[in-house]
């Protein structure tokens, strides 16, 4: 398993470019079993969860082709499995997403359960319930979601409220419909670009999808979808996270290839707590922090609100600055694994349920310290790079499933890191960041 060595300390100086979204390529990956014609996507990250998802499509009979490390043609005319395994939902939760593509175009579909995860139980039950609003019968046999749709083989619009917002529920339900029977109208959808993005490429191959990125999303199903090209938007996450690189080393990064307006929450809230962020033009960012950092209560919540996905950053930057932040995790139970991992690099950090206190500043001192999930792995990579020492972040894995090269994209610009892979010998060898997901 890789390991990341840090030497904290350098201020970062540079330039960085942003990857497409993973949370956008997943769904539009997924999107791709809806149409027998060639789906072509530009700009997908070359992380982990890319990889997987192109293994589940070809799994089901699709083919991929990658006539470039970031553009996949993806051709599902012949699908013959309609099963998504639980060797792949257990590793990946969105696999859930080709529940709705193979219901909606061949009428059934088996997916495993996902189970418990490191960030919550995070059920689907409100994907599942939204797939029987439109007609179909859902059973659960052995760890595995059975879905069917009526006899006539084609699920039936209907209108459907989501009890509580949900990314991929939104998604699923949006790809189901749209080759429904009749209008489908989603109230209570998730708004997030990713949701748009995936909207975009939907209506280009032919579907009748209007309102994303309101909470309220009409579909109109058409009999087939034919192929079409799209370009995946820029990973705010990703963005986000390294606005927080340049402030937390005290250096400076222009950040370009990026999207933002479609992290204004993000930006609004670090730029209160002292980080100067500036829009160069409308893809590039320039981030620095010139005074001290203070502290400031946070709550995350769905779009257009401050993100889950960006919480575990923000305690790292938390550690950093002037005063208490209080910090409230509304989405996710149980997502502050990083938490007592940043304590043991001597960060002052109080929990009290879905509340984290942070009281800073406060030294960091490096530490090894373990990887838990994908966002929790980035807080403890950017304490790292403040810390006094050495860190060492065992199970990378993690951060490699949604950041292309993240430690090749932090050496650029300044930073001590490594990337650390046990030989078969048992001592540990230095690996290039180019070859760290193939
Ligand atoms: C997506 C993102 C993930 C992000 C999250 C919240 C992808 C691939 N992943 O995950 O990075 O952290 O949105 O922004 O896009 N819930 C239910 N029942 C359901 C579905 C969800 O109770 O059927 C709950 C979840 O447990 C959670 C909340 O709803 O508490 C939001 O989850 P959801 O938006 O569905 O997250 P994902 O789509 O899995």
């Amino acid at each position: 398993m890789d390991k990341f060595l840090i030497r904290g300390g350098n201020p970062l100086k540079g330039t960085v470019s942003i990857s497409g979204a993973k949370n956008s390529a997943l769904p539009c990956m997924a999107a791709a079993l809806l149409t027998p014609e060639t789906v072509i996507l530009h700009n997908l990250p070359y992380a982990r969860d890319i990889i997987t998802q192109r293994r589940l499509l070809e799994d089901l009979g699709a083919t991929v082709l990658t006539p470039e490390l970031r553009t996949h043609k993806i051709n599902a005319s012949h699908v013959e499995v309609f099963e998504a395994p639980y060797e792949l939902v257990k590793t990946m939760r969105a696999s859930v997403l080709a529940l709705g593509p193979l219901l909606a175009r061949f009428g059934k579909a088996k997916v495993s359960l996902p189970g418990g995860c490191a960030i919550g139980t995070r059920p689907i039950d409100l994907h599942l319930a939204g797939f029987e609003k439109l007609g179909a019968e859902i059973r659960l046999e052995a760890g595995n979601v059975v879905a069917r749709a009526p006899q006539s083989g084609r699920l039936i619009g209907t209108e459907i409220r989501f009890e509580k917002v949900t990314v991929t529920g939104t998604e699923n339900l949006i790809m189901a419909a749209s080759l429904a029977k009749g209008k489908t109208i989603l109230h209570n959808a998730a708004r997030e670009p990713e949701v748009i993005d995936l909207c975009e490429l939907l209506n280009r191959m032919g579907a009748r999808v209007r309102g994303a990125g309101t909470e309220t999303i009409e579909i109109e199903g058409v009999q087939a979808l034919g192929g079409a090209e799209h370009t995946i938007i820029p990973d705010r996450i990703e963005t986000g996270t390294f606005i927080v690189a340049a402030a937390i080393t005290g250096g400076e990064l222009e950040i370009k290839d990026c999207r933002p307006e479609h992290l204004q929450s993000v930006i609004d809230k670090l730029t209160e707590v002292g980080v100067e962020i500036e829009e160069v033009n409308s893809s590039t960012l320039a981030a620095r922090k010139r005074k001290p950092l203070r502290s400031c209560e946070l709550n995350t919540a769905p779009y257009p609100e401050f993100p889950t996905d960006m919480q575990a950053q923000y305690m790292a930057l938390m550690t950093q600055s002037e005063g208490r932040s209080v910090i409230a995790e509304t989405v996710f139970e149980n997502r502050f694994m990083h938490a007592s991992e940043l304590q043991r690099m001597g960060a002052r950090i109080t929990l009290d349920g879905h509340h984290a206190m942070v009281d800073g500043p406060t030294p960091l001192a490096g530490a090894p310290v373990l990887a838990s999930d994908l966002r929790a792995s980035a807080s403890l990579v950017l304490a790292g790079l403040v810390a006094d020492g050495e860190s060492i972040i065992h199970r990378v894995y993690h951060i490699d499933r949604g950041y292309e090269r993240i430690e090749a994209k932090l050496r650029a610009v300044g930073a001590d890191i490594e990337r650390l892979r046990e030989s078969v010998t048992g001592t540990l060898e230095q690996v290039p960041g180019d070859v760290a997901v193939a």
